[in-house]
């Protein structure tokens, strides 16, 4: 080895170091850190500015379709930040465990995408956004796929149905532990919010009848919107929704377990519907402000993926029309704004403003 190759790699052993030395959890040899992401101290600052800001905000409502939702307390608000180098920066209700609801069908498309194919998905459920409710009726009777995409209930639903299994115990254990290794942690279900949603869930039975007549579910209706209402009813805390959005963000690997879950061709396809449908009708103002693929969920989380980055997740059960959590989409555009991570803005590739290369 020449002299400059040999102070070459002593200068790369020390930026390793250096780096490492840095961060709270050690890089994995290998593991990249994005060259535009932000401070450890900015995102820790940011974060607790996001906090502070919007904590008394009281906007909004919580869901009380589901009689479990109503009764949550509306105060409880939590905050957490996972990088793509397994970084936590996390505030407030951390270990409060909410129904994950509607964010679930993000990671029942990805594992479809597993086990389909990405394009057997889109034929069979399809990816427009709907411009109507999560719920709605008449979205299925006017959209020419009928299931509209993977993020809609009718969608949802006969995305469940595509999950292989012997029988629905078998499907639904399947999409527990798929859960899991994205959370990177043992996920489970909340009984009382499965109750209380079975016990009314009529109009998802209604939807999932109205798919049969249409050809668009793809096992046994009813059977499948249960295995749906328990996907919906698994509990999360901020932190664990975090980090499964982080997973995405890492191109499908988990960042704290290293586990490849989802493949990185399926990524930028599950990334597309969350941008689309994320926040059902208010996808498009939420596309305009924040400029980040993200899913809401009636239960009051809200989580929104940096590619390359990491995710924010957040907590807060009030709910605005669409229904999705009000202090959620307030603390994503301040941190999403501050850590310059709009996609859609150059300067979340690295330029400033007003640079010409
Ligand atoms: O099927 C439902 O209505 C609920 N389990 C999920 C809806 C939901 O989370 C909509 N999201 N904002």
């Amino acid at each position: 080895m020449s002299v400059m190759q040999l102070r070459a790699k002593r200068v790369v052993v020390a930026i390793f170091v250096a780096v490492n030395f840095l961060s709270e959890a050690p890089l994995a040899l290998g593991q990249k850190v994005s060259p535009v992401a932000a401070r450890r101290e900015q995102v820790q600052a940011v974060v607790r500015e996001a906090y502070d800001k919007f904590r008394s905000d009281t906007s909004g409502k919580n869901a009380d379709y589901i009689p479990y939702l109503a009764q949550v307390d509306s105060k409880l608000f939590g905050v957490a930040v996972v990088t793509t180098d397994n970084q936590t920066f996390s505030l407030g209700d951390i270990d409060y465990s909410f129904s994950i609801q509607s964010i679930s069908k993000v990671f029942t498309a990805a594992l479809a995408m597993e086990e389909l194919g990405a394009d057997k998905v889109f034929q069979r459920i399809g990816n427009e956004p709907t411009g109507r409710a999560f719920n709605s009726v008449n979205a299925v009777v006017d959209m020419p796929t009928h299931t509209g995409n993977p993020l809609v209930n009718a969608g949802a639903i006969a995305t469940t149905s595509l999950i292989s299994g012997q029988n629905a115990n078998e499907k639904w254990n399947k999409i527990l532990n798929f859960y899991g290794k994205v959370a990177g942690e043992k996920l489970a279900l909340i009984d009382q919010v499965y109750k209380s949603e079975a016990a009314t869930n009529a109009g998802n039975k209604a939807l999932s009848m109205l798919l049969a007549k249409y050809d668009r579910i793809y096992a046994d209706p009813f059977e499948s919107v249960d295995i749906y209402t328990k996907q919906c009813s698994v509990g999360v805390n901020v932190v664990q929704l975090a980090r499964m959005g982080a997973t995405l963000a890492n191109n499908g690997v988990n960042p704290k377990t290293g586990e490849k879950v989802i493949k990185s061709e399926d990524v930028p396809y599950i990334l597309s519907v969350m941008m689309m449908a994320g926040l059902y009708d208010g996808s498009g103002g939420w596309a305009w402000h924040v400029g980040l693929p993200a899913k809401s969920g009636v239960g009051g989380g809200i989580v929104a993926i940096a590619p390359g980055k990491g995710a924010i997740a957040v907590f807060g059960p009030r709910l605005d029309e669409a229904g999705n959590s009000v202090k959620a989409q307030r603390v994503i555009e301040y941190v999403a704004r501050k850590l310059d991570y709009n996609l859609f803005s150059p300067a979340s590739f690295g330029l400033k403003a007003g640079a010409t290369q």
